[in-house]
């Protein structure tokens, strides 16, 4: 973490919680983080409880994400979702390029590029993901990997520094119980804020880079400490309204002691 950027831990929920009890984990959460006032906090439940998890945090600290969307405004997609509705359900953000997308649905590069432009262009805020196999890691291209991965889609974070959210997330730490070391995250997390920094020092300064992959409360401080660690996008723990917000609390006290 550092004092110019303020930490933002981020929950998806992935196909879990429907409108009522997603309304009431939200608001669970809501009531464990009110008091944080030097962390952002937002929440991604699925596309059907999107709206009524907007409204039910209307008022509060939290903000609400979309898991997706669809770079087109409106048309003959079925079954997909665009910028101006996810806005009009209350959402401020929205998650791209998940690696549950990129290898379950086969959501390339240019796909996550077209998704963060649409999103961009429309006031959503974009939190983009990228991160290597675990094939990758043991072959030694993680860094050429979180080096490509967001080639297309920097030029637009670019057009407005600060906006657009990168989330390196390694495959093989999601869900498995397995999380990167602090080391192997700052390591990744310096260098892709070294990419940014080659199209300008202001991009790099302001873009958050949060950290994914088995996040929890138990190990949340230590990845924080690292100084390009500006946060987290936690899947399982977000599950758990008090793991989530011991996460948050990690991300508090440490931005808290920073200013
Ligand atoms: P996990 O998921 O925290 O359950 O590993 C992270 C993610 O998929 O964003």
């Amino acid at each position: 973490m550092n004092r110019t950027r303020r930490p933002l831990i981020a929950g998806n929920w992935k196909m879990n919680h429907g409108g009522a009890s997603a309304c009431g984990l939200a608001a669970e959460v809501a009531k464990r983080t009110r008091e944080f006032d030097a962390v952002d906090v937002l929440v991604a439940p699925p596309f059907t409880a999107l709206a009524a998890v907007a409204h039910e945090l209307d008022g509060k600290r939290v903000d609400v994400a979309a898991q997706n969307l669809h770079p087109k405004d409106n048309g003959a997609f079925t079954g997909e979702v665009s910028a101006p509705m996810i806005l009009e359900s209350g959402a401020k953000w929205v998650i791209i390029g998940h690696s549950e997308r990129r290898q379950l649905f086969g959501e390339s590069d240019v796909a996550v590029s077209e998704k963060v432009a649409a999103a961009q262009a429309k006031g959503l805020r974009p939190i983009a993901c990228i991160g290597e196999t675990l094939q990758q890691r043991e072959q030694g291209k993680t860094l050429a990997v979180v080096g490509w991965q967001p080639e297309r889609f920097v030029k637009t974070f670019a057009e407005k520094p600060g906006y657009g959210v990168i989330a390196y997330e390694p495959v093989w730490a999601i869900g498995t119980g397995r999380v990167a070391t602090t080391e192997q995250a700052q390591e990744v997390h310096a260098a892709i804020r070294e990419r940014l920094a080659q199209i300008s020092p202001e991009l790099a300064e302001k873009t958050l880079i949060l950290y994914g992959g088995s996040v929890k409360g138990s190990n949340a401080a230590g990845l924080l400490g690292e100084a390009d660690v500006d946060g987290a996008l936690v899947g399982g723990a977000a599950l758990d309204a008090g793991d989530f917000a011991a996460i948050a609390g990690a991300a508090q006290a440490l931005s808290a002691k920073l200013r």
